[in-house]
């Protein structure tokens, strides 16, 4: 057997205690695959026979302990009977470290998800590494599922269940002290202290972790089924039962099972048995695999950059200068009088009060970022972006002047929302050097960056932009130079056929309920009204004139109007004190046809845009899709549903309702590539 043992190192040493080494061979990061687990339960065979002093799990790689399971043998599991003897051949290893009849030590370096944190709960003791890099959690649910390899019953044994379930319901992850705050973690140690720490537990083992008197309150049956009831309420807010069944069950499993370890820890794996196969689960995994694409794109090493300088101070400019100097980069940020400024230096308080811990951290981050109304920045920045007004005149000046003034290597960027980069690139001498970095609004909440190259940017520029983009934290997706590049060409149609079904009387209650029955995170009339119907008005504007899309009147009457959304007190709804306010009573209307008129658009213009090549693959358009726009995100993107309920389908179903509600929704020629590529839904 234990010729078979590759990806587990065994070190005994003189104290008679065994360090366990996980190392994945042909792999950056340790994952517990099923391989990796099955050579963990021969070497528990060995373990058992010569008892070590103690036993204490650590990684081989560098930065990280474990990511948890390996999400790819998931895909591999078709039927409930699968799924349990998958997740119960896990739980009876892990109840078998537990039983070890020696201490158990989990040495936590570096990230830790998921099954990795269920290895570390089923030790007697965790000991975490005190910097910043350590990341521990059971981010879960954002697959669809929960925690099965009894850390559900185990975190919610020993951590105050407000903390354990709240870490599990949103999937975020903590850092050593916060993890030792809550007691997911017995002890945060800086790196010259964890082995000995390890040692110390390993000779004498202190008392195990309890959980505190209030967690003990509140898992009492009576109080459980309230605590439950509240954060179910909570969940609800967020994210709908219909569409993301997880944190339900979650809170459904420890509410009627917890106390009875047996009952519970069946329950647990019945549950992710059952949420594992559905559609759902398969469209967040592809959504976590699109994810690591993009986080994979480019060459993040070959580009070092250290300070930008951004042009323009406004809505854009402002958030992305602040949201560079939190990832730690020195910003200059230049506008036309200092004035211009003022709102932008308040968001970015703003931000680095909600994102930043200490006040020596936010002073840093304010300190990195210097206004610079004359632009001596440009000279030293590597990277300058530049997010003035949409003016063509206003940017040709502007360009004209950085460019002598920058240095050789930097990327020289703009955030043009509509004007074509080869217009603004026609007053430069080396036009080459002008690619796109275009972000969306709000900064710091949109985890997407369109890279916009034209038929003239260099290979060099493009790559730094998408490094750059890597370093700033953002995922960057490469386009092709074409008005309203992918995402918001593919979400305007959707969006204007919104305001057409306005025009026809139909209540924003009724089109925002069937986007959201759809799995969108917003309705897209509340979209509308929270970007700014000025700014609708003019993306529409600029892509109804490269496209002839129909201008709705609604909407133009409302602009006229000054109603701008949420921004000013009124749009297609009222708000009041910033929250919007809906008739409860409005007329739904034929909710299947407003949603299939709502999608259609958008499944037509995403059809198109493949066809145009304006990204090099369906996966990238669904990245694009899902991380722009925030696209339903269990259905893995448009291409992915598209494929999923059947191209012919749709097409024809486009077809019916392009003789009844008009030409737009006749199928593109797009369509027949979809046809033809004939690619499985992930
Ligand atoms: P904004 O009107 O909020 O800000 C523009 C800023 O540029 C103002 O502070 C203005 O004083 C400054 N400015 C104008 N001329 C200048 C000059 N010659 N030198 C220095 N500063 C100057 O505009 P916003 O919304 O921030 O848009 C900026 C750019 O970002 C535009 O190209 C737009 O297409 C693009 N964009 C806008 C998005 C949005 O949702 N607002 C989303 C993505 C891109």
């Amino acid at each position: 057997m234990s010729e078979s043992i590759i990806d587990w190192k065994r070190e005994l040493d003189a104290d008679g205690i065994l360090w366990l080494v996980l190392d994945k061979q042909d792999s950056n990061t340790n994952v517990l695959s099923v391989s990796v687990l099955e050579q963990l339960d021969s070497l528990l065979d060995e373990i058992d026979t010569s008892l070590p002093r103690a036993v204490v799990f650590r990684s081989g790689k560098h930065g990280g302990f474990i990511a948890g399971a390996d999400v790819n043998e998931f895909l591999d599991v078709t039927t409930t009977q699968e799924a349990l003897i998958m997740i119960k051949r896990g739980q009876s290893l892990f109840s078998r470290i537990e039983a070890l009849r020696c201490p158990t030590i989990a040495l936590i370096e570096g990230f830790c998800m998921g099954g990795g944190t269920e290895l570390a709960l089923a030790c007697d003791y965790r000991i975490a590494l005190d910097e910043p890099g350590t990341r521990i959690g059971l981010p879960e649910v954002k697959l669809g599922i929960h925690p099965a390899y009894g850390g559900l019953v185990r975190s919610t044994e020993i951590i105050n269940p407000l903390h354990s379930l709240e870490m599990m319901l949103s999937g975020r992850a903590l850092t050593a002290r916060a993890a030792r705050a809550i007691g997911l973690v017995d002890t945060a140690q800086p790196r010259r202290q964890l082995e000995r720490a390890a040692r110390a537990m390993a000779l004498s083992p202190p008392p195990k972790q309890r959980m505190p008197l209030l967690g003990r309150l509140l898992s009492l049956p009576g109080i459980r089924s309230l605590v439950a009831a509240m954060m179910r309420k909570q969940v609800m807010r967020k994210a709908p039962r219909k569409h993301y069944p997880a944190p339900y069950a979650i809170l459904d499993v420890w509410a009627n099972y917890h106390g009875n370890r047996r009952r519970m820890m069946e329950e647990e794996a019945n549950s992710v048995a059952r949420l594992i196969q559905g559609d759902k689960v398969r469209g967040l995994i592809r959504v976590f695999f699109l994810q690591t694409r993009l986080k994979g794109l480019g060459d993040k090493q070959s580009f070092a950059p250290r300070h930008v300088h951004v042009i323009g101070g406004g809505t854009m400019g402002g958030d992305i200068a602040a949201w560079c100097a939190l990832r730690g980069f020195v910003v200059t940020l230049q506008d036309r009088e200092a004035k211009y400024l003022a709102q932008a230096f308040k968001r970015a308080h703003q931000l680095y009060g909600k994102r930043l811990k200490t006040t020596a951290e936010r002073n840093a981050a304010l300190d990195r970022l210097i206004p610079d109304i004359e632009g001596h920045g440009v000279a030293h920045a590597d990277v300058v972006i530049e997010a003035i007004f949409e003016n063509i005149e206003a940017k040709h000046a502007i360009f004209r002047d950085l460019e002598p003034r920058m240095k050789a290597d930097a990327v020289l960027a703009t955030n043009t929302s509509s004007i074509p980069l080869e217009t603004l690139a026609t007053v430069l001498k080396q036009p080459e050097r002008l690619v796109g970095i275009h972000f969306f609004n709000p900064v710091a909440m949109m985890p997407l960056v369109e890279i916009v190259r034209t038929q003239n940017s260099s290979g060099q520029a493009v790559e730094q932009a998408i490094a750059f983009t890597q370093h700033i934290g953002k995922l960057p997706l490469p386009v092709k130079s074409s008005p309203g590049f992918l995402v918001n060409r593919i979400l305007m149609p959707y969006l204007v056929e919104a305001f057409l079904l306005y025009d026809e009387g139909v209540a924003p209650e009724a089109i925002d309920k069937a986007a959201t029955d759809f799995g969108m995170p917003m309705g897209p009339v509340e979209l509308a009204d929270t970007v700014g119907l000025d700014i609708c008005q003019s993306v529409a504007e600029n892509l109804s004139e490269a496209f002839g899309i129909e201008l709705p009147k609604g909407l133009k009457k409302m602009v006229d109007a000054g109603d701008l959304g949420k921004k000013s007190g009124r749009g297609f709804y009222q708000y009041s004190k910033g929250k919007v306010v809906r008739d409860r009573d409005a007329d739904l209307g034929d909710q299947k046809v407003i949603q299939n008129r709502l999608v259609y658009r958008l499944l037509n213009e995403a059809a198109a845009c493949l066809q145009e090549g304006i990204v090099d693959d369906e996966d990238l358009l669904d990245a694009g899709i899902i991380f722009g726009t925030g696209f339903a995100p269990f259905r893995g993107g448009p291409l992915n549903y598209c494929r999923h309920r059947g191209i012919a389908e749709i097409r024809d179903s486009m077809s019916e309702y392009a003789s009844s509600y008009g030409d737009r929704f006749t199928p593109v020629a797009g369509w027949s590539k979809l046809e033809d590529s004939g690619t499985q839904p992930g």
